[in-house]
């Protein structure tokens, strides 16, 4: 058998995409309840506050805040082991800067858990999944302002003391890397509660409220130290690999320095400090990022316990282009469609071998085990007369990338912990802020306009993937 027995199969998604309820319970908005609903290739817009007679899709998300029961008892039906989920920060602290926690949103998550617990399935964790609280990043400026840092460290102590006998599996900050893409301003806003003032460099501004969260993250890791030994803490990286468009040299380069990009997170989290590329890259381009004495301690002495990341899509960069492509949401200027692959409707190349790839990529520079906590395939999906969908495009996806993964683990030998699909319920898209955009093994009966009943139905990939959990991936 190639996955270990306990391996964690699963299904994943984070709080501002589900939960709703965005200011029920005490909750505070987040930056999430500031975005508008998009398209692809229309962004979503960030508004100053909440304005009248816009839609904020993530306000009612799916409303998971209560609906848990009912859907938590079909991943049970599936035979889920775990559930990714995140922690609404504004919930637990609705402004960010107080000293006492709401006791409502700490209630909620316990609530949350102690199902997912009678279910036997076990919740993953991430802290913050793109729904920092909205005053601070009104207040200060986000994580440009390294006060947030002990505000981060309060949450994140505050919910691991709180829930550390019910939750074993945490992340820090989801995707920490999106956000090295600051053409589009979604990606500094959902990950650090960034705007960029005109005259300002974004790359600058975004390597320093990077800094504050990657010490923020290294202090989490001690703090769960503390809590308790049993705690694992993970970072959690978007894992775009990307490829030379040939085998020329120059491309070969390029591939090299775009990859960079991509490993300048993750090599602090795992390792512990910044690469020398990256050292290079700041004083090249006269960055003066601010770091206290201590930091590099920090650094080095809160490194992660595993590797969690997503993988949807590779890229390819060739040399000569400069140019960025909108609809690419995860290139850079040097990025060119590859002509082996696939895209998805949404123009995201679909490349299963690069997942395979990703995980011996990982795996040889940190030899940490590996969690791939998002993977997934978004589609509309088209419900027949008697409620069924026949999502036979999603199961040929994640059978196909099930089927590298078990390579992965059977013939390279990488440690992989588990494997949780993204969106195993319907939810808002993140990047576009629809529902159409859809990943769920349920169907949830809601339109882009935020129409319809929220009625909950089974899609065929359902008991596809309860067969493949049931067979610990024996049969794809
Ligand atoms: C990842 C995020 O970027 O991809 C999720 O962690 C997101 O929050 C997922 O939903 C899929 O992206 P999208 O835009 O299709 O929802």
């Amino acid at each position: 058998m190639a996955f270990k027995e306990n391996f964690l199969w699963g299904g994943a998604v984070a709080a501002h995409q589900i939960e709703g309820g965005w200011n029920k319970g005490g909750k505070g908005p987040s930056v999430a309840d500031v975005m508008t609903a998009g398209a692809h290739g229309v962004p979503r817009e960030i508004t100053d506050g909440i304005v009248e007679g816009k839609y904020y899709p993530n306000h009612e998300g799916i409303n998971f805040y209560e609906n848990y029961k009912e859907d938590i008892a079909l991943f049970a039906e599936m035979g889920f082991k775990c559930f990714r989920t995140s922690i609404a920060w504004s919930r637990i602290f609705p402004k960010g800067d107080e000293l006492e926690p709401n006791e409502d949103g700490l209630k909620f998550y316990d609530d949350l858990f102690d199902e997912l617990l009678k279910h036997g399935i076990e919740p993953v964790v991430t802290l913050s999944h793109f729904e920092m609280p909205y005053h601070l990043a009104k207040e200060y400026g986000g994580w440009r302002s390294r006060d947030v840092i002990g505000f981060f460290v309060h949450y994140a102590t505050t919910v691991m003391e709180r829930y550390k006998d019910k939750v074993k599996y945490w992340m820090t900050f989801n995707e920490i890397n999106n956000q090295k893409n600051t053409t589009n301003p979604i990606f500094l806003w959902t990950c650090s509660g960034v705007k960029c003032e005109e005259g300002e460099n974004p790359e600058e501004v975004m390597y320093q409220a990077v800094h504050h969260e990657l010490v923020a993250s290294a202090l989490a890791v001690k703090a769960a130290r503390n809590i308790s030994p049993d705690l694992q803490v993970g970072c959690m990286v978007a894992m775009v690999p990307i490829y030379p468009y040939s085998c020329n040299p120059d491309d070969m380069m390029l591939q090299v320095e775009s990859m960079h990009d991509r490993w300048l997170f993750a090599d602090v989290h795992c390792r512990g400090h910044y690469g020398a590329y990256a050292l290079k890259e700041w004083e090249r381009k006269g960055y003066n990022i601010k770091m206290e004495p201590g930091d590099a301690e920090i650094l080095a002495e809160g490194t992660v316990d595993y590797i969690g990341f997503s993988y949807y899509m590779s890229d390819a960069v060739k040399t000569g282009v400069n140019e960025i492509d909108p609809t690419n949401i995860a290139g850079s200027s040097a990025s060119v469609k590859n002509p082996h692959v696939k895209a998805s409707d949404w123009g995201w190349q679909i490349d299963p071998v690069g997942l395979r790839y990703s995980l011996n990529m990982l795996y040889e520079r940190y030899e940490l085990p590996l969690f791939i906590v998002e993977n997934g395939f978004g589609a509309i999906d088209v419900k027949n007369e008697d409620g069924t969908c026949d999502d036979d495009y999603r199961i040929d996806y994640l059978g196909a990338h099930i089927k590298e993964m078990k390579k992965a683990v059977e013939l390279d030998g990488v440690d992989l912990m588990g494997y949780t699909p993204w969106g195993c319920i319907d939810l808002v898209s993140f990047t576009t802020g629809e529902m159409k955009k859809r990943y769920g093994f349920i169907y949830v009966d809601r339109d882009n306009e935020g129409n319809g009943t929220l009625e909950r139905s089974k899609k065929k990939s359902f008991d596809w993937y309860k067969q493949v959990i049931a067979t610990n991936g024996e049969e794809v």
